[in-house]
């Protein structure tokens, strides 16, 4: 559509304490990767970058619960989601990592930069502090109420549930996350970076360049946030965890992550422009480059108004044109948690769905957060799969290949005349590069997609309403010509399903033999050729593209998150307190034994009641039991259990029960008999006491 360009495009620098989940992948990595991929195929200069984002107080914090450093900690992820990305087909030009030498110094440069400038308030301020654990509080290390919001666990800098980024002094009753004290208040130096001086700046450059090009999310929440007043925000930090300030009287003192992470692109660009012997200087200081970053919609108020107010005081660099953030995904109706383990992580779908990158891909896209918050199902996931991926895209190549090969041996057959139907489905698929490429630009990746999917539907509808398979008893002119149609839709799908299908379109590109070393198809070809696959072209034997995903796949799946739901249960539950004490001599009034239910039956006209008979080892008796609710009758009859004899017997019902069967209940609230061990014998009933 638009000429040829340089594009600096950036993802979100993943925190290396967890590892990569579905609510990363559809909200900031999938879409990222679609639009990196779209831009080179269509002949843009393109550099696609991220890294690990290895310092902030979360990785402290899993360092020490683990008793290891937090290089370990960081070390292991960085490993872990890299991995894990390549597999997934995510095109980075380069990975980078903030622990690595050259962010330490690109950004103690960019610090000092603005220290010299005169950017930077410094000024002692009264902060929170832990006198027990003879540490200041800052982020992840304090908890409190949000001012904004009122949400009770909102952190030092930023609160979870409305998004607001805050000091921690502006908290409402702080409490310390490390020894749960209230914490004191004590003086301590830091850099700040006033944002109010940039207030107008901000506003001229969002509020009114961007009023219309920005998503309305984005731009409502930057608005808000400007329209509440923008005040100095502290860019250092009294941890030992993190990069050294450098600067007169930072000594112990690290730059805040936020700082340090989003510098963080600009390292990462450099390290590759090294690799790759390039000058990395034009992707961020260009005025013709087209800065983008893909974030998620917590990240906002970071990429809109902190870093490009870095950038703007440091004064070389240039801004985004957009930061087109996603919305949350949930799971199955809840929110996504890493502590409750309630996602789809990355890694094990990679293993239980191998090859199947696709699918994944294409569910996250075709249900992306674009606009609100969405919901990942299973069931949707499955029939995504099933009703789109199987049955339009792939049933469409299927018969297409199959047929070629059955009809002419895999030689793309010559077309006679076109008709009416044959032209207009030819017209169409050359208005589809524009139609994908305009959601694509416009960060509607959830219509990109649909619109890919009509393209196969058009395929599918062609070929079911000319039914070549019945023509060619009659007609072998008009078969060909419906076939050579036919081969031309599939040649273009296999070029424009690159950005959202990638390891489909190889498979399709090999089946077709259309690889680059033969034909390749580009994604401007396909508007203006009009031959995409030449008559005469030999192409390779049918191979499914996707398959159908079955119902034990999926309830596998839900099995595995219902798991999760029943640990957390038991993590949280919450256990009766212990009823008052009592003497060893009220113990010894009671007296159990081991028994055997002989008979059981459900008591008429009650919901609770199994009346039982009961081999004590002394008689026979008969006990009402309340367990009907959690066994039947049949159930109980031979179990071994443990009867107090001695309870006055009472009427239940109009039954008398002579005794009590001793139950329990586990922890997630099950009943369970008080058993008597039964590997060894015990004839004749036993007395406990
Ligand atoms: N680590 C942050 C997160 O996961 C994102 C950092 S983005 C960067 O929310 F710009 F700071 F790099
Ligand atoms: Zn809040």
């Amino acid at each position: 559509m638009n000429q040829p360009k340089r594009h600096t495009i950036t993802a979100a620098l993943p925190y290396t304490n967890g590892s990569i989940h579905i609510g990363h992948l559809a909200g900031v990595y999938v879409p990222a990767d679609i639009y990196a991929r779209y831009l080179r195929l269509t002949g843009n200069d393109v550099l696609f970058i991220c890294g690990s984002d290895e310092h902030g107080v979360p990785i402290t914090i899993k360092a020490k619960a683990e008793g290891v450093s937090p290089q370990d900690i960081v070390d292991k992820y960085h490993a872990i989601i890299k991995k894990s990305f390549e597999e997934f087909g995510i095109t980075f030009d380069n990975y980078s990592r903030t622990s690595a030498k050259i962010h330490h110094d690109t950004a103690s440069e960019f610090f000092t930069t603005l220290n010299d400038k005169g950017e930077f308030i410094e000024e002692t301020t009264k902060q929170l502090f832990d006198e027990e654990a003879n540490q200041f509080l800052a982020d992840r290390f304090v908890v409190g109420t949000c001012p904004k919001c009122g949400n009770e666990e909102s952190y030092g800098d930023q609160c979870e549930n409305c998004g607001t980024s805050h000091n921690a002094t502006d908290l409402i009753n702080p409490k310390s996350a490390i020894t749960g004290n209230v914490p004191t208040l004590k003086q301590t130096k830091h850099w700040f970076l006033p944002l109010d001086k940039h207030e107008d700046f901000l506003k001229e450059w969002i509020l009114k360049g961007h009023k219309r090009d920005w998503k309305p999310n984005v731009y409502g929440q930057v608005k808000s946030w400007i329209d509440d007043g923008l005040r100095p925000r502290a860019v250092t930090r009294d941890l030992d965890w993190g990069i050294p300030v450098p600067a007169k009287g930072g000594e112990g003192k690290v730059l805040y992550v936020w700082f340090d992470a989003p510098i963080g692109y600009i390292s990462s660009t450099k390290e590759w422009a090294a690799r790759e012997g390039k000058d990395w200087k034009p992707y961020w200081k260009d005025k013709n480059t087209k800065l983008v970053h893909f974030i998620g919609k917590d990240n906002i108020v970071f990429h809109c108004i902190i870093f490009p107010a870095m950038l703007k005081s440091e004064g070389s660099y240039i801004l985004p044109e957009n930061v087109p953030a996603n919305e949350f995904l949930n799971l199955e109706g809840n929110k996504l948690s890493t502590s409750k383990n309630w996602a789809v992580w990355l890694t094990e779908y990679l293993q239980e769905f191998p090859n199947q990158q696709d699918v994944l891909r294409y569910v996250l896209t075709a249900n992306a957060p674009e606009t609100k918050d969405n919901d990942f199902t299973w069931k949707d996931f499955q029939a995504r799969n099933n009703n789109e991926l199987v049955a339009i895209f792939g049933n469409f190549i299927n018969r297409v290949v199959v047929l070629t090969n059955k009809y002419y041996n895999g030689v793309v057959p010559e077309p006679s005349e076109f008709n009416k139907i044959d032209e207009e489905t030819l017209a169409a698929v050359k208005a589809y590069p524009d139609v994908i490429a305009s959601s694509i630009e416009r960060y509607r990746f959830r219509e990109a997609s649909q619109e890919l999917m009509n393209l196969a539907r058009l395929g599918n509808k062609y070929l079911a309403d000319e039914e070549p398979w019945k023509i060619i008893k009659v007609d072998e002119a008009r078969t060909q010509t419906i076939m050579y149609v036919a081969l031309q839709i599939a040649s273009a799908l296999a070029t424009l399903c690159e950005p959202f299908l990638p390891f489909t379109s190889i498979k399709l590109k090999n089946i077709l033999n259309v690889t680059s070393s033969v034909v390749e198809t580009s994604w401007n070809d396909i508007k203006s050729k009009n031959i995409l696959i030449p008559e005469g072209h030999q192409i390779g034997k049918a191979e499914l593209l996707f398959s159908k995903i079955e119902d034990d796949t999926i309830q596998k799946q839900l099995d595995k998150l219902e798991a999760s739901k029943k640990a957390n249960q038991i993590a949280n539950a919450t256990v009766d307190p212990q009823k008052d004490t009592i003497t060893f001599e009220d113990f010894t009034k009671l007296d159990m034994r081991v028994g055997t239910i002989l008979e059981a039956e459900k008591m008429p006209k009650t919901k609770k009641l199994l009346k039982l008979k009961v081999d004590t080892g002394i008689d026979v008796r008969t006990i009402v039991s309340g367990i009907a609710e959690s066994f039947t009758a049949d159930e109980v009859i031979g179990k071994k259990v443990t009867v107090l004899v001695n309870l006055a017997p009472r009427a239940l019902r109009g039954v008398e029960s002579q005794g009590m069967i001793l139950m329990t209940e586990t922890l997630d609230g099950k009943l369970v008999f008080v058993n008597p061990d039964s590997s060894f014998e015990i004839k004749n009933g036993l007395s406990i006491s």
